[in-house]
């Protein structure tokens, strides 16, 4: 794992910064901060130093310290320098060559590759001279996790927020990581719930915060993969390197799976599939009446179960489905390998408060035709390395690839 320089510049965001320290270290990353003079205007070096466990860099002539020279034993020691928030006038600097802070003088003396993610106010994003200066940087390399849409400090709606922490973590992560065990191969990855439209405002739809499948795409991509989300709706931010394909319904999920399954090498189902859908969808709204409404549900497709029946006795793709239930996990996950012609079932206990939906963690048993492997409570992104690593097991050496 790398000495990652993390430089904190001077936006609202860098209270996410330090979300971002503490990923880099989960992910067994060692983080050395240097907070621009406005950054420490906006957070206190202390909280950076109680979680990187290192003394923050303030300062390019720190009274002491050989700290003019700091910055050059920095630059050869680092793996990668990431930049979060990086505002405009930090962006103008690296682009211009102007070394008048550490953090400034630290880009131009590193070989190390250099990650950004800005976040400014829209029209200062949208400026000509910021976009020539981020055209200029990514002309030498400079990767960017772009900026998202909401609310900014200035009281605006629009693009401009620092990304999510687990984006600038992802993206990290992805630079440093080693030429991944998934090269060469293509994950799709469903996620998240499906809705299904009663009428032009209500819908029947499963809990998912889609959070799991969000972790496996990343995690699939971190090891190299091509991959393909389908996702179902959800408040999450996608991962850095997926292709996104966005559905509502049901068919619509199984029309996108069945859309790539030839070039998949994996199709992993982590979606919450909606078993029922209405027989008809009603246009507009239907008005609301003193009496009960009836409604005929009819079955959705069963998206994992068909991509069994396609690929009929072929290999590939390997298919991984999830099995969230009440009662034994196991017992049923296992009859749903069986049902489902997959190769791997991940069973979980939706009853307890720390797995399954909105949970950030999840504790699951890995059932296989070669038996049965209990993960206790883990993170979500752990639990997809976990489910990663056994998938991979079972991907046959050479994609075989129709010519
Ligand atoms: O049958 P059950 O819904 O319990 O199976 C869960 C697994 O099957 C999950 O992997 C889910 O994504 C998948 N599934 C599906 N199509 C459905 C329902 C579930 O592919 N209509």
């Amino acid at each position: 794992m790398a000495l990652i320089a993390l430089g904190v510049s001077g936006g609202i965001g860098a209270y996410k910064a330090v979300e971002i320290a503490r990923g880099l270290q989960t992910r067994g990353h060692d983080v050395a901060a240097i907070m621009t003079r406005s950054a420490r205007r906006f957070v206190g070096p202390v909280t950076f130093e109680a979680i990187t466990r290192r003394r923050v860099i303030t300062d390019q002539f720190a009274a002491g310290a050989n700290s003019d020279i700091e910055h050059i034993q920095l630059a050869t020691d680092i793996g990668l320098l990431v930049v979060a928030p990086a505002t405009a006038n930090v962006i103008g600097k690296f682009a211009h060559g102007i070394a008048d802070d550490f953090l400034s003088s630290l880009y131009l003396a590193t070989r190390a590759p250099v990650l950004m993610a800005p976040a400014m106010n829209t029209n200062m994003l949208e400026h000509e001279a910021v976009r020539a200066n981020l055209t200029t940087l990514a002309a030498r390399g400079v990767r960017f996790v772009d900026p998202g849409d909401g609310y900014l400090a200035c009281g605006w709606i629009g693009k401009g927020r620092l990304a999510e922490p687990e984006q600038v973590v992802e993206a990290a992560d992805a630079i440093l990581a080693p030429p991944g065990s998934l090269l060469g191969r293509c994950a799709v990855v469903t996620a998240g719930p499906t809705y299904e439209d009663i009428d032009a405002v209500r819908y029947i739809g499963n809990r998912s915060s889609g959070r799991m499948g969000y972790a496996l795409a990343a995690e699939a991509a971190r090891r190299g993969a091509r991959v393909i989300l389908i996702s179902g709706p959800s408040m999450l931010p996608p991962p850095s390197n997926v292709e996104v394909i966005r559905v509502r319904s049901a068919s619509e999920m199984q029309a996108a799976v069945n859309a790539h399954l030839s070039s998949a090498d994996l199709l992993v189902m982590a979606a919450a599939v909606a078993d029922y859908t209405p027989d008809q969808r009603t246009d507009g709204k239907i008005e609301k009446s003193d009496g009960p409404l009836g409604l005929t549900l009819v079955r959705t497709p069963d998206i994992l179960a068909d991509a069994g029946r396609a690929r009929g006795s072929a290999n590939r793709p390997v298919l991984i489905g999830f099995a969230a239930e009440s009662g034994d996990p196991v017992e049923r996950g296992r009859a749903k390998l069986r049902a489902k012609r997959a190769d791997m079932i991940v069973a979980n206990d939706i009853s307890r408060a720390d797995t399954g939906f909105d949970s950030e963690t999840n504790a699951v048993t890995i059932l296989t035709a070669t038996g049965d492997e209990a993960i206790p409570l883990a993170s979500k992104s752990r639990i997809a390395a976990l489910i990663l690593d056994r998938a991979e097991k079972l991907l046959s050496p050479v994609p075989a690839r129709s010519v």
